[in-house]
């Protein structure tokens, strides 16, 4: 089998306080935002520090009954996903799902900067929530 991803497209970090994670990236490592962006569906406010190809993505709750607020309730401040680039989305969606992986989103949905992506069950992924991301909202081009 082929593998599905092509790239880590980002690793997702939540927090309490955005500001004070961008200014501690900036101010200790250089690092600076190329994107910020609320997904008003999920509940978030993100920003994007980029590395490289990928990104760093900054989250934190917008209200209280967001997912990422929930985590922070749990579980403190940290790793939250890690999102993976992936030429299609439904397809390598469809191909979790043939095999019996539990996914969180059924079929794939927009997600931020444009793109088309779905998470799978951290229970399939031995703890961490995976991100499908794939970067148009269209078909992949034809290689
Ligand atoms: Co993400």
């Amino acid at each position: 089998m082929d593998s599905l991803l092509t790239d880590i497209d980002h690793v997702a970090i939540a927090v309490h306080d955005l500001d004070a994670a961008i200014d501690w990236y900036a101010r200790s490592l250089g690092a600076t935002v190329v994107h910020r962006e609320d997904v008003d569906r999920d509940g978030v406010r993100e920003a994007l520090i980029q590395v490289g190809d990928s990104f760093i993505q900054l989250l934190t709750p917008t209200r209280e009954d967001s997912p990422v607020a929930a985590f922070l309730e749990r579980r403190g401040e940290g790793l939250h996903h890690v999102g993976y680039r992936v030429r299609d989305c439904a397809l390598a969606l469809s191909s979790l799902r043939a095999r019996g992986d539990r996914v969180i989103d059924e079929v794939p949905r927009p997600g931020s900067r444009g793109t088309t992506i779905a998470f799978v069950h951290p229970r399939a992924s031995f703890g961490t929530l995976i991100e499908l991301v794939q970067e148009s909202a269209g078909p992949p081009d034809a290689e």
